[in-house]
């Protein structure tokens, strides 16, 4: 009898989509089995699918153990999981865990480096892939976690901790000399999280959103200035580091027509518009690769200790700046991901699904 799903994309169009039933996975030994119970949908989802291939996404969650053909991609979420079987001491069945997740019932992991703070998914097939995306926190173990900021960490979490890296960057190089910082796509979590790091550190930071966002961006308090993005010619001509989300050519474009030379760093961080912006930039952020460093500077204590403090001074301004909207089950995932890969979710709503 059935008792686990998977939700899967076409690959070649990440609107097609397919819910499948299947039995839950059989251990072997050094197995445990993880039930999907909490997870998140933003645009940082999409994104994962749309660099599915380039970026090696699709490989934490192959599709073929699930009965599903190479054409269809299980987008990856973040969230909350329980252990409900195990073959792995240090690992029992009742453990919660934050971690990245599969659009499916069920995760088979092996664990490794198993300790107090929680474990490691040692599978092969994600042996190579980068390794901030293979690590499990146990809620026991985890200095950031607080059971009634739940819904925040399964929203916020890769967010915040890509913020709070990408303001260390900038800070640690003395912001590029910039008098202004530019970030686009400002509505999204990832944004306003680094604007709301790097407000009042020096440079002045400008948001560019969409019309419709406008007055949401402004009411945050945490840029300086947001403006359309029709509205880059009111830009001030000044030294100006462009820290870009939605991966516009048109906005990129603009940018470099109203700067000219005055525009010292192009660096891709995100692409909302679901268009690959890394070869148009002139440098890519990608928050592995901070971590890494700083994982070297300050030992992963340090980092966990120093984004935790960030953590808890971002989680106690960032629930008045959103409605949390909890949906249930397989089919509202479903929704949730036409809904998310449309554009059409208010920055105000973070949307998680119950499974
Ligand atoms: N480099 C890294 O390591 C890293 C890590 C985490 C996230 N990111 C990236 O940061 C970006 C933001 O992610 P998020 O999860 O924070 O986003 P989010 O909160 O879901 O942001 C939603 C915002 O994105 C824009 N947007 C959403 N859908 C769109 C669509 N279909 N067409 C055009 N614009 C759309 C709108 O902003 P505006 O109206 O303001 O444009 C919208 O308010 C993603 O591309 C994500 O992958 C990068």
């Amino acid at each position: 009898m059935p008792d686990s799903w998977t939700f899967a994309v076409a690959r070649d169009d990440l609107g097609r989509t397919t819910l499948t039933e299947g039995t839950t996975p059989a251990l072997t030994d050094g197995e445990a089995l993880l039930r999907v119970d909490r997870v998140g949908l933003t645009a940082n989802n999409i994104t994962y699918a749309v660099l599915g291939d380039s970026m090696r996404y699709w490989q934490f969650f192959p599709p073929g153990p699930r009965g599903l053909g190479p054409q269809w991609g299980l987008p990856p979420l973040w969230g909350f999981a329980e252990v409900v079987e195990s073959t792995v001491a240090g690992v029992p069945a009742g453990q919660r865990v934050y971690g990245y997740l599969p659009p499916a019932g069920h995760l088979v992991v092996r664990p490794d480096r198993v300790d107090a703070a929680g474990f490691r998914d040692a599978s092969g097939h994600r042996a190579d892939l980068p390794s901030p995306y293979n690590g499990y926190r146990s809620t026991t173990g985890d200095p950031a976690y607080r059971e009634d900021q739940e819904d925040l960490l399964v929203l916020f979490r890769p967010l915040f901790f890509t913020s709070f890296m990408l303001a260390d960057r900038v800070v640690d190089h003395d912001f590029h000399g910039a008098a202004a910082l530019v970030l686009s796509s400002a509505s999204s979590k990832t944004a306003y999280a680094a604007a709301f790091e790097l407000h009042g550190r020096g440079p002045r930071l400008v948001g560019l959103t969409s019309p419709g966002n406008l007055a949401f961006t402004r009411s945050l308090g945490c840029y300086d200035d947001v403006l359309t993005y029709d509205d880059i010619d009111a830009l001030d001509a000044v030294p100006t580091v462009y820290l870009d989300l939605s991966g516009a050519p048109s906005t990129r474009a603009a940018l470099r027509a109203r700067l000219g030379d005055l525009l010292v760093r192009d660096v891709a961080v995100g692409l909302t518009t679901q268009i690959p912006n890394a070869d148009a930039a002139g440098e890519v952020f990608f928050a592995p690769v901070q971590i890494r460093k700083r994982r070297q500077d300050w030992g992963r204590d340090g980092l966990d200790r120093r984004f935790a403090e960030a953590w808890q001074r971002f989680a106690g301004v960032v629930g008045d700046w959103l409605d949390v909207r909890v949906d249930a089950g397989p089919d509202a995932l479903r929704r949730a991901w036409s809904e998310t890969l449309a554009g059409r979710t208010p920055p105000r709503v973070g949307q998680i699904v119950r499974l």
